[in-house]
Formats: structure tokens, sequence, C-alpha cells
């Protein structure tokens, strides 16, 4: 018989034929028949070497858990296939003869993208620009044949980052993807793929991908990714990580009615991601922002049996974090820290480890604020796995 599925992880390793856009399959009891545009045509079958696996749960009770629980693995594991990807020529030139760089993705991916766009400017000075896919797809004059376009996506298979990809190949321009799946469809319309590394991710709600994205771009921000020294850092910080929370936050983040989450900086993006992470699997109401931007109206929203969680993991910016925190405490917010410092008392705290490179920072400071959503899903009775009205690939507009 025959199989018929929109992602060979159905398969379970067995070989299989890709259809083109506008092909058809006739498929009868003994025999299958490619048609492109009406004329009958060959399909070669492409053989499947990736293993699914990963669909055992373990000792963990939802696979959330279980892959918050992997990314210190998934760290180990890009850096031990990043040694040879930077030695390759692709990967040697991909900034060369580029005059922009467009980065996008949707949701957790944007997130990831958000700091990438920081990562990469600061280390090549080239101009960069995070877009929404769902945006960009319908911007003109952004992209053009001297554009680097960084597509980021855990599944490849996301109708808007699709859009996008079909955008930048009009527009010429060189296309690298960061992907979790190498023989997925935007991997397939890449020139070059920057794999992940972060093995089958089941939950619906996105963790390892997304510290493993951040990874990627830490990489591709070294310039001296070709010595040992940034793996060196990567492999310390698979040891550094840890997702404990005091059951204390668990228990006021779930009785709070709403939860905004603050941080300047590289923490501005952990906030919008951890506040995605936290709506998409407890239905609380949360919101991310910069901290700077509380005053220009959120602040309004800020009374008692509100919740805010600052995040403070940048010297430069910290004073400036606190002093917010100041002000939503004189409105009788319930505030929460996230930091590797020893901050006032007044508040509850989530402690990490410190890491002198401030990028990994935002690692550290993520997987907490992901178990935190997980625990609070948990004691509110909500399968983290399997929340309401969403699926793990979005491959509709
Ligand atoms: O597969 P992708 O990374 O392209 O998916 C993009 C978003 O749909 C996805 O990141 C979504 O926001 C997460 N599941 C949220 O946890």
């Amino acid at each position: 018989g025959y199989l018929v599925a929109s992602d060979i992880s159905c398969f379970d390793g067995k070989d299989y034929y890709c259809l083109d856009d506008q092909m058809i399959a006739v498929i009868d009891k003994s025999d299958i028949k490619f048609y492109n545009k009406d004329k009958i045509c060959n399909l070669k079958i492409i053989k499947n070497i990736y293993s699914v696996g990963g669909e055992n749960l373990n000792k963990y009770s939802h696979f959330m858990q279980k892959e918050i629980a992997e990314i210190p693995e998934v760290i180990k594991n890009i850096a031990k296939r990043y040694l040879k990807i930077v030695q390759t020529y692709k990967y040697k030139n991909l900034f060369s003869n580029v005059n922009n760089i467009i980065i996008s993705g949707c949701g957790t991916a944007y997130h990831a993208c958000m700091l990438g766009e920081e990562w990469l400017y600061q280390s090549y000075k080239i101009s960069t620009r995070a877009y929404l896919s769902s945006e960009l797809r319908y911007k003109d004059n952004i992209i053009n044949e001297k554009s680097l376009v960084i597509l980021v996506s855990q599944s490849g298979e996301t109708a808007d980052t699709l859009a996008v990809l079909d955008k930048a190949k009009k527009a010429g321009a060189k296309i690298t993807c960061i992907t979790n799946v190498e023989y997925s469809t935007l991997a397939n319309g890449s020139n070059f793929v920057l794999p992940i590394c972060a093995g089958k991710e089941i939950s619906v709600a996105s963790t390892k991908a997304y510290t493993a994205m951040l990874i990627i771009f830490y990489i591709l921000s070294s310039k001296n990714a070709k010595n040992s020294e940034s793996f060196n850092k990567l492999l310390s910080l698979s040891r550094q990580i840890s997702a404990k929370v005091d059951e204390k936050v668990v228990d006021l983040v779930s009785k709070s009615k709403r939860v905004f989450y603050i941080g300047r900086a590289d923490d501005g993006a952990t906030a919008c991601e951890s506040a995605l992470k936290l709506k998409e699997i407890t239905y609380i109401d949360s919101y991310g922002y910069y901290a700077g931007e509380l005053k220009h109206g959120t602040i309004a929203l800020v009374e008692p049996g509100v919740v805010v969680i600052a995040i403070i993991t940048d010297e430069k910016v910290k004073s400036k974090t606190l002093n917010a925190v100041e002000e939503v405490l004189s409105r009788g917010a319930k505030v929460i820290v996230v930091s590797f410092d020893d901050v006032s008392n007044k508040f509850e705290k989530i402690n990490i480890n410190y890491c002198e490179d401030k990028k990994l920072r935002s690692v550290l400071s993520v997987v907490p604020l992901q178990n935190l959503a997980y625990l609070v899903a948990c004691k509110k009775n909500i399968n983290p796995d399997k929340p309401r009205n969403l699926a793990k690939s979005v491959t509709v507009e």
C-alpha cells in the first residue's frame, strides 16, 4: 500500500516521494503515477535517512518537560556538529557579497530573530533587520539580490515563512535557513541549511528549539567560531543551565490575573518569548515588553493582583529596569526578578548562573521561564503539550 502525508515523520523511516507544487499522484491498488501539468512524469524515490525517534516520554510526564530537560544535550550536539559546519566553504562565505541581512520567522522563531538581528549587526556592521514573516511576505522593496535572507523555523513548514522563501527566491537573494527539519520544504528551497540539531520537538510550545536557534545565532555572530573557544563556551553553558523555579513563584503566577514580563536590551526578547510561552499554555493574560516602554501606556494596567517578571542580565541597564520595578511595586504589583545578581528582598527571585558572555545569558534566563510556564499549566490542570486552538506547525495562512 501507499501512505500519503504532509510530513515524512509519519513514514517512520520508510523511503518516500516528494511532490512539487501543482504535481499530482494517482494511486491505485498496484501502482503509482505522477503528473506535472497533465503530463506524466517520473519522480525519484528519496532515501529516508532521518530517524524519527524521540516519541517516548520515558520518566517525564509531558513532552514539554522532557524537551526543556534536553536543552543541555541539544547545546552539546550543536557544538559537536558545528565544529565541522563552520569549516565548510558555504559557511565561511555566508556573509560575503552581502549588503543587507534580513531575518524572518513567526512566533517563537521570530523572538529568536530579534536577538539574531542585534547580534549579527554588532558583529558584521551590515544593515540587519528582523521581520515577522506574516508581515514581510506583503512588503515590497526590502529584499534584493544583495540580501542575505535568514529564515528561521523549527518545522520548516510554516506557511508565512515559506511565502518569504518564495519572495526571496524571486528577488535573487542568498537564502539560508535555520531549521530543525533538514528535509523540510524550507530546507529544500534554501541555498544553505543551518540545522538546529534539537531532535524531534513534539510539544506545541517550542522550548528546546528556541534555545537552539539562539545558539546558532550565537555561533553565526562569533567571528572566531572557527577556533574551538566558542565551542568550549557552549560546553560550559550546557553545564550551567538550570530550570529551577521555587514553588512560591509558581503559586504566585498561577493565582495572578495578568503577568507582565519586562527587560531591556537582550532581555526584552526574553520577555516577549516568555510571555508567549505563559499565555499559550496557561491561558493567563501575559505580555512581554521592553521595560522602558512601560510608562508609555502599559503601566495603566498595573494594579494589585498583577505580577511583573523582570529579567535583568545586563549590568549596563540593570538600574533602569530596577527603576521600572520600583514603579510597579508602588502600584501594588507583585514582582519576580530573574537574575544572577543579588537584588533586594522586596521581590521573589529566579536565580540563574552567571555567564561571562552576555549573549549566552539569554539562554540561561529563558529556560527557567519556560519551566515556569510548564509548572503553572500543570498546576491549572492544563495539558501543556496540547494547548487549545494551536497546532505544532502552522501550514496555512
Ligand atoms: O515551526 P516554526 O518555528 O516555523 O513555528 C513558528 C511558530 O508557529 C511557533 O514558533 C510558535 O509560536 C510556537 N509553537 C510557540 O511556542
